[in-house]
C-alpha cells in the first residue's frame, strides 16, 4: 500500500481539506507508506501572483508539519520540484482520449461559472494522473470532489497498461464518508473557491467572526430545532465525542437553545484541537531555512521512485 494525497496552495487550509484529505493521511503515516505534496503546479491554472504563490507553498508546508506529519515518515515535497511529473504527463496526454476530459464535473463547473478556460485547466486531471502513477500509489484520500479525477488516473492508468503492458498500479480513491462534502458557513460545500471557509489557523478573532457568522435558519432560541438540518452541528460532529454529541442533539430538540449557544460550543472545540497546533505552527513558522530543507529532502526521496518509473514507462513506449 502506497498513500498519496496532494493540496493546491490555492489559498489557506480549511476544515474542509483538513478533515477529508489532511488528517486521515497523517493518520496512517506511521502504517504506510505516505507521499504527500504541495500541488503547486495544480496552481498556476489560475495564474497567481507569483509571490503569493511562493508564501501559499511556505504556508502549506507550516500547516502540514504543525498538524502533525512527520517528515521522518512521510515523504513530504513540493510538486513543482519533481520533473518527471510533467514528462509522464505528456505520454499520458496520448493515450487520454478527449471525451475523458471533456467529462470531468470540476472543469465543467468552472466553465459553467463563467471562468475562461486555459489548456492547463483543461489537462489538470491528466497532470493530477501523472501525480498519481508516477509514485504508483495505490490509496489516494481525498474529499468527494476528487472522486472523479481519481477515477480519471484509473482509467488512463488501464489504457497505458493495455497499450505498453502491466506498468502503471491502478489507484483507488479513499474518501470517508463523515467528511466526504463538509459544508461551508453558508450551508454549500466548503471552499476556498466559494468564499466560504474557515480556516484552520489565523487570528482568533477572525475565525470565531467565521463561525458566529454560520447561516441557520430563523427559528428563535425557544424553538425545539433539528440538528440534522444545521450546519452548526454538521461541523460540531468533525470535532465532538458521541457523548457531546447527543447532548447538543437533545439541546437542539428541546428547545430553549439557541444557535448563537452552539456556535460558540462549536468553536470552544475547534480551540482546543487547533489551539496546540497552532503554536507548533507559530514556532515552526521562525525557521524558514528548516522548512525549505524538509522540502528539499522529501523532494529527493520522491525523486527517485519517480526516476524508476519513468525509466520504466520511456523504455515501453519506445523512448530509449
Ligand atoms: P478547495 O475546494 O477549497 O480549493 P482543494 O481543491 O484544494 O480545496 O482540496 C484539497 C483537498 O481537500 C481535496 O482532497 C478535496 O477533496 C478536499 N476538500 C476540499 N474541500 C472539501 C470539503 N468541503 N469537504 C470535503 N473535502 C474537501
Ligand atoms: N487536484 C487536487 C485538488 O485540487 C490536488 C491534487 C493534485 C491531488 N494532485 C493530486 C490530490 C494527486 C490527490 C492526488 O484538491
Amino acid at each position: 500500500m502506497r498513500i498519496l494525497s496532494g493540496i493546491q496552495p490555492s489559498g489557506r487550509i480549511h476544515l474542509g481539506n483538513y478533515f477529508a484529505m489532511m488528517k486521515p493521511a497523517i493518520a496512517t503515516q506511521n502504517e504506510a507508506e505516505t507521499f504527500l505534496f504541495i500541488a503547486d503546479m495544480h496552481a498556476l491554472t489560475v495564474l497567481p501572483d507569483p509571490e503569493v504563490l511562493r508564501e501559499r507553498v511556505f504556508n502549506v508546508a507550516l500547516d502540514f508539519l504543525a498538524c502533525g506529519l512527520n517528515p521522518e515518515k512521510s515523504v513530504f515535497f513540493r510538486h513543482s520540484e519533481i520533473h518527471e511529473i510533467t514528462e509522464l504527463m505528456w505520454i499520458l496526454d496520448c493515450v487520454t482520449p478527449l471525451g475523458l476530459l471533456e467529462r470531468c464535473h470540476s472543469y465543467k463547473e468552472k466553465v459553467a461559472r463563467g471562468i475562461k478556460p486555459n489548456h492547463g485547466l483543461f489537462a489538470y486531471p491528466v497532470l493530477m494522473a501523472a501525480d498519481i502513477l508516477l509514485y504508483k500509489s495505490t490509496n489516494i484520500p481525498v474529499g468527494k470532489d476528487q472522486k472523479q479525477h481519481v477515477e480519471v488516473a484509473r482509467d488512463i492508468a488501464q489504457r497505458f497498461n493495455n497499450r505498453y503492458g502491466d506498468i502503471l498500479v491502478l489507484p483507488q480513491e479513499q474518501i470517508r464518508e463523515n467528511v466526504a462534502i463538509v459544508p461551508g458557513i453558508d450551508g454549500q460545500k466548503m471552499s476556498k473557491s466559494y468564499g466560504n471557509t474557515i480556516e484552520i489557523f489565523g487570528n482568533e478573532k477572525k475565525i470565531r467572526k467565521k463561525f458566529m457568522s454560520i447561516v441557520t435558519d430563523s427559528q428563535g432560541l425557544d424553538d425545539p430545532k433539528d440538528p440534522e438540518k444545521c450546519p452548526v452541528f454538521a461541523l460540531y460532529k468533525l470535532f465532538a465525542d458521541q457523548k457531546q454529541l447527543d447532548e447538543m442533539s437533545d439541546k437542539y430538540r428541546n428547545g430553549g437553545y439557541g444557535y448563537g449557544h452552539a456556535k460558540q460550543e462549536l468553536f470552544e472545540l475547534f480551540m482546543e484541537y487547533f489551539g496546540e497546533f497552532q503554536k507548533k505552527r507559530d514556532e515552526l513558522a521562525t525557521d524558514r531555512t528548516y522548512i525549505e530543507s524538509i522540502l528539499k529532502d522529501g523532494a529527493e526521496k520522491a525523486r527517485s521512485v519517480a526516476h524508476d518509473t519513468i525509466c520504466e514507462v520511456r523504455k515501453a513506449v519506445g523512448l530509449t
